[in-house]
C-alpha cells in the first residue's frame, strides 16, 4: 500500500483544510427532516436567490465553448458598474479564488501574513497551504480592530495584510483612520468587502490613490449566486497584470459569466433584497436581544454573531439542528460561547426565535 504523505510536502501532509457548510442535502440526511424544512442559516447565503434574469440568461449559454480567459465581456460591465478601467478588474471562481491567487503570487515559505482575529477562516487556510505564518492581531473585547497591535505586528516576514470589513463573523467595520494607518505602511492591504452591500461601507474608491490595495468582492451575498461562484478584485492594473499571468486560463465559467451580466443589469431588483436582508437583520437583532440568554453583536453583514451563556451555545446550536434549523458553530477558542445566525427570511427568523426560545427556557 502507498503512504501518499511519504509523497506530500510535508507541511501538507496533516492538514486540516477549512470547514466548509455542507449540502442541503446532507443536512436533511442528519437531522432526519426532509430539504425542504430544513431551515439553513450557517452560510450566509441570500435566502431571495438570483434574479430570474440569471436563471434565464443561463438557458442561453453555450457549454460547448471555452469562457474567454481575458474575462473582456464581463471586466467591462464591471468596469461600467464600478467607474474603473477593465485593467484593474480580475475575475474569479468566488472571491476565494482571488485571496488564492493573491498567495500564489506573493506569499511563500517563511512569509507570513496578518489578519484580525476573529475573522474569515480563508486567510489563514491561504498561508497554511503556502507555508506561511498567519499572525492573528485580536480584536477588541467588541471585536474592533486593535491597530497598534496590528501595525506592531509588521515585520520584514509581513506580506499581506488582511482585512475583511464586514468582519465575517463578528460584523464590524473597519475605520477609515485605520485604513489609512495600514495603506501607509506600503504593505500590500486586501480588503474583503464580502458583505460590503449590507454595509454603508465601501473603500473600493482608495484604490485609485493607493497602489497597495486591493479591494475583494464577490457575486455570492447580495446577488445570491453563491453556487455559481463569482467574485472579483479591482487593485492597481499592475498586479492585475501578474493575476492574470497565474490564474488558470477558464478560471470562471460561461455559467459564471452570464450570471454576472444580468446579475448588474437586474442590481435594482437585487439591492431590493438586499434592503429586505438589512431590514430583517435590525428585527432579527432586536428579537434575538428579548431572549434571555442571548446577546447578539451588532452588525453589518447579512449575519448575526450571538453570545450565549458559559458552555451553552454548542448545546443550544445541536438542540436547533436536530429540529433542522442549522446556523454556524466556530472551532476559534474566542467564539467557543457563540453562534452565528445568518440573516434569512422573515419566516425563517420567526422559526428561528420560536425554538430558541423554547430551547434557552429549558
Ligand atoms: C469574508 C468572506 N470573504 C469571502 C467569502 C467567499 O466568497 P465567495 O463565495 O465569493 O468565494 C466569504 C464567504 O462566506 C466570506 O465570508
Amino acid at each position: 500500500m502507498i503512504d501518499f504523505k511519504n509523497m506530500m510536502l510535508p507541511h501538507l501532509a496533516n492538514f486540516t483544510g477549512f470547514d466548509p457548510a455542507d449540502p442541503l442535502e446532507v443536512m436533511a440526511a442528519r437531522s432526519g427532516i426532509p430539504p425542504e424544512r430544513i431551515i439553513r442559516l450557517n452560510a450566509n447565503e441570500n435566502p431571495y436567490g438570483p434574479s430570474p434574469k440569471v436563471l434565464k440568461a443561463l438557458l442561453a449559454i453555450k457549454p460547448h465553448l471555452y469562457p474567454d480567459p481575458q474575462q473582456r465581456l464581463v471586466r467591462r460591465a464591471l468596469a461600467d458598474f464600478t467607474g474603473f478601467t477593465s485593467e484593474h478588474i480580475i475575475v474569479g471562481a468566488g472571491s476565494d479564488e482571488i485571496i488564492d491567487l493573491l498567495f500564489r503570487l506573493v506569499v511563500g515559505k517563511g512569509d507570513s501574513i496578518i489578519e484580525c482575529s476573529p475573522t474569515f477562516g480563508m486567510y489563514s487556510f491561504g498561508a497554511r497551504l503556502a507555508s506561511a505564518t498567519t499572525k492573528s492581531i485580536p480584536r477588541d473585547n467588541r471585536f474592533e480592530i486593535d491597530i497598534d497591535s496590528t501595525l506592531g505586528a509588521i515585520d520584514s516576514t509581513t506580506k499581506i495584510v488582511f482585512i475583511n470589513s464586514p468582519n465575517n463573523p463578528t460584523g464590524n467595520i473597519i475605520s477609515s483612520s485605520d485604513m489609512k494607518s495600514l495603506l501607509q505602511t506600503g504593505l500590500l492591504v486586501v480588503v474583503d468587502e464580502a458583505y460590503s452591500e449590507f454595509a454603508d461601507q465601501s473603500f473600493i474608491d482608495w484604490v485609485s490613490d493607493y497602489e497597495n490595495l486591493v479591494i475583494l468582492r464577490t457575486f455570492s451575498k447580495w446577488a445570491g449566486i453563491a453556487g455559481l461562484r463569482v467574485g472579483y478584485g479591482v487593485m492597481n492594473p499592475n498586479l492585475t497584470g501578474y493575476l492574470f499571468a497565474i490564474k488558470q486560463p477558464y478560471n470562471i465559467t460561461l455559467a459564471a459569466e452570464a450570471a454576472l451580466i444580468s446579475s448588474l443589469e437586474d442590481r435594482s431588483y437585487l439591492m431590493r433584497n438586499v434592503e429586505l436582508i438589512v431590514k430583517e437583520r435590525a428585527r432579527m437583532f432586536s428579537l434575538l436581544q428579548n431572549i434571555d440568554g442571548v446577546d447578539p453583536k451588532p452588525s453589518h453583514g447579512n449575519y448575526i454573531l450571538c453570545e450565549f451563556g458559559q458552555g451553552k451555545a454548542s448545546d443550544v446550536y445541536q438542540g436547533l439542528a436536530d429540529r433542522g434549523i442549522f446556523l454556524r458553530l466556530f472551532s476559534h477558542e474566542r467564539l467557543e460561547n457563540y453562534i452565528r445566525v445568518s440573516v434569512g427570511t422573515p419566516e425563517q427568523t420567526d422559526a428561528l426565535i420560536t425554538t430558541l426560545q423554547e430551547l434557552v427556557s429549558t
